[in-house]
């Protein structure tokens, strides 16, 4: 990754950091010249992030947080502005994809999805808006799915917390049109990562395998590249939703 100072004197906090899209782009925006706040369960992951990131000159720090828990979202919005001096891009990513048709569904699946792709979401959004009218200068970044747009005989519960999360991203651009604060969707297909490693129906896992190997499927960084370009726009220019497919995936 190319060392640049697009995001010098940034402060950006990125969820679901100890994996998969998170962790890419954290990476990247740190190579940008952004101070990061990672965050996620996993500590020792967190550890090992903020090394690499440190090791080629960039400025991380880890947050440990479930985002299940608002009190621990609100320690996270707070470790960050504490430990990095404020708090200009918040992406949104943290997820779980917990396919089930829901006549087989856990509901502990359907509510954790619930809990961490929306209201997790939801909580640090409302969390950190203020400061950013307040210094009329901030982008929130919410990483939803095509899942966000359209749904299929497995995906009912977790398509519906990614419409929601399109939802609450158009609400809060109407709402913060009169200010810099800017607000960006977006909106992968199939990416290599551990997402579908959690599915806990053994059938819907298995189909999903296969459906990404039939194919040439999306790296991490492809979808850092996306936030990357949304996030280093002149401030006049909104990119509201990036729908990032495989050339191969039709649907
Ligand atoms: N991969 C795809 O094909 C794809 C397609 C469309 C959209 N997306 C979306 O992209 C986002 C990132 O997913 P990914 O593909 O990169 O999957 P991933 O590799 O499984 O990463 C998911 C991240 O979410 C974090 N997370 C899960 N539960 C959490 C919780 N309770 N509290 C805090 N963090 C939690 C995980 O960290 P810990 O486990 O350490 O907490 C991990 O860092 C998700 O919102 C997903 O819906 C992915």
């Amino acid at each position: 990754m190319t060392s640049t100072d697009d995001l010098d004197g940034e402060v950006a906090l990125v969820t679901g950091a100890t994996s998969g899209i998170g962790r890419a782009i954290a990476a990247d925006l740190a190579a940008a010249g952004a101070a990061v706040a990672v965050s996620g369960r996993r500590t020792e992951r967190l550890e090992t992030l903020v090394e690499d990131i440190e090791d080629d000159g960039g400025t991380a720090l880890p947050v440990t947080a479930d985002l299940a828990d608002t009190d621990q979202v609100r320690e996270m919005v707070e470790t960050t502005r504490e430990g990095l001096g404020g708090l200009d891009i918040l992406v949104n990513n943290a997820g779980v994809m917990l396919l089930a048709p829901v006549v087989r569904a856990e509901l502990a699946d359907l509510q954790q999805m619930l809990k961490v792709n929306l209201e997790g979401l939801m909580a640090a959004t409302r969390l950190a808006l203020p400061e950013m009218l307040e210094q009329d200068h901030g982008h929130v970044v919410n990483i939803s799915s095509v899942a966000g747009r359209r749904v299929n005989e497995t995906s009912a519960g977790y398509s519906a917390t990614k419409f929601g999360v399109n939802a609450f991203s158009e609400g809060l651009r109407k709402e913060t049109a009169d200010s810099s604060v800017r607000v960006t969707v977006v909106e992968p297909g199939a990416v290599d990562t551990e997402l579908g490693e959690h599915i806990p129906d053994e059938n819907v896992r298995e189909r999903m395998a296969e459906m990404v190997q039939e194919m040439t499927i999306l790296d991490p960084e492809d979808i850092a590249a996306g936030v990357h370009y949304a996030v280093t726009q002149p401030e006049h220019v909104s990119v509201n939703e990036l729908l990032i497919r495989p050339t191969e995936q039709q649907s």
